[in-house]
């Protein structure tokens, strides 16, 4: 016994009430053991009070009458807090700021597209869209890619029930756009496509940028001078165009178009396989046979097509190492897009 003591049960109330926190039951139980009528630790202390030798009793007695003080201020405190629910337990400060969000930035395909279409709006194109679930007749017949061509193997095409598959290129939006308008037609289709294939530069969902241009008098120049002002636009000025002889079922001719390897400026690297080259589209002059199909005089009308990968365009113009990082939908990449 002594002022000691009175110490200890300080320390043993503070943590009780804490604990008992803004439960009712719990307050009042602490409430009881502590400072109960009968059998509370304050009697206790208050009868030990006789028992000291007198010249302790001052000392003791200050100190007994300040805990009673403190005991009596937690326990209000406490009902009140008690009385109020758990919800007042939580002091609400409403000038603090709110806490954000974290927030992505714009995907580097969408910025890519968005950039793509400006350009070709600038040079009066209209932007057009199709279906991504295709028949057979848009995505291969009407581009006069024949029953047993490679393109048309299991090994590309995801084929879906009742005929459809989904399109392997924006090509059929091509053929669509021929069947229901006559030209003059100055169109691009950006778009998803799939194909089955997966790994570092391939995905089966791909984004490509469709552009078809028919008029009259339209010869391999117009396409020329188009695809390398569109590649200037994009990628610099500094950049060198070549156009590759190629051959694709829809064009003829038909050129596969590179760019010098913006990586390396043409020396050789990783990124171009030590070519100092990164193809980037392909295009060609629209077949006649494809203007047949589609309704179109192919003895008036001449006219330029092209498809381009926009995911590696993305790639390219941003250092992305890896095509399916951009659709592994970590927030993480976007984030550096804001
Ligand atoms: C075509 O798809 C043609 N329709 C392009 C075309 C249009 C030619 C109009 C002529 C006239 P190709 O399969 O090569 O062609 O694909 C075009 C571009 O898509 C490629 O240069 C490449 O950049 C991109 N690409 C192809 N496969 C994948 C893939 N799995 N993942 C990401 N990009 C791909
Ligand atoms: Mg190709």
């Amino acid at each position: 016994m002594g002022v000691e003591r009175l110490e200890e049960v300080r320390r043993e109330f503070t943590a009780a009430i804490e604990a008992a926190g803004t439960d009712p039951e719990a307050v009042e139980r602490v409430r009881v053991r502590f400072a109960g009528k009968r059998s509370g630790l304050l009697n206790e202390l208050t009868a030990a009070l006789r028992e000291l030798p007198p010249e302790e009793r001052r000392d003791y007695g200050r100190a007994l009458n300040e805990l009673k003080r403190f005991i009596a201020e937690r326990l209000e405190a406490a009902k009140a807090a008690a009385q109020a629910g758990p919800a007042a337990g939580f002091a609400v400060d409403v000038t603090l700021p709110g806490r954000r969000p974290p927030r992505a930035g714009r995907h580097p395909v969408h910025l890519v597209r968005r950039r793509i279409e400006s350009i070709f709006l600038r040079m009066g194109y209209t932007v057009e869209s199709g279906p991504e679930v295709e028949d057979d007749w848009h995505n291969f017949e009407a581009l006069n890619i024949p029953p047993d061509h490679p393109a048309r193997d299991d090994q590309d095409t995801f084929y879906l029930p009742g005929g459809f598959l989904l399109r392997t290129h924006t090509s059929p939006v091509q053929a669509r756009v021929m069947e229901r308008q006559a030209p003059p037609i100055r169109i691009i289709v950006p778009g998803r496509v799939y194909r089955r294939d997966s790994d570092l530069r391939h995905s089966p969902m791909f984004h490509q940028v469709e552009g078809l241009l028919v008029d009259e008098g339209i010869t391999f120049g117009h396409l020329k001078a188009t695809l390398e002002t569109f590649l200037h636009e994009l990628f610099g000025d500094r950049v060198a165009v070549r156009f590759r002889p190629s051959y694709f079922p829809f064009t003829e001719p038909s050129a596969e178009v590179d760019i010098s390897c913006i990586f390396c400026g043409g020396s050789g690297c990783g990124v171009c396989s030590g070519s100092g080259w990164i193809e980037i589209l392909g295009s060609g002059m629209v077949d006649p046979r494809v203007f047949e199909r589609v309704g179109v005089d192919a003895e008036r009308y001449t006219g330029f097509a092209f498809g381009l990968g926009l995911d590696r365009v993305a790639m390219l113009l941003y250092g992305i190492p890896d095509l399916r990082l951009m659709f592994a939908g970590d927030a993480r990449l976007t984030r550096q897009f804001s």
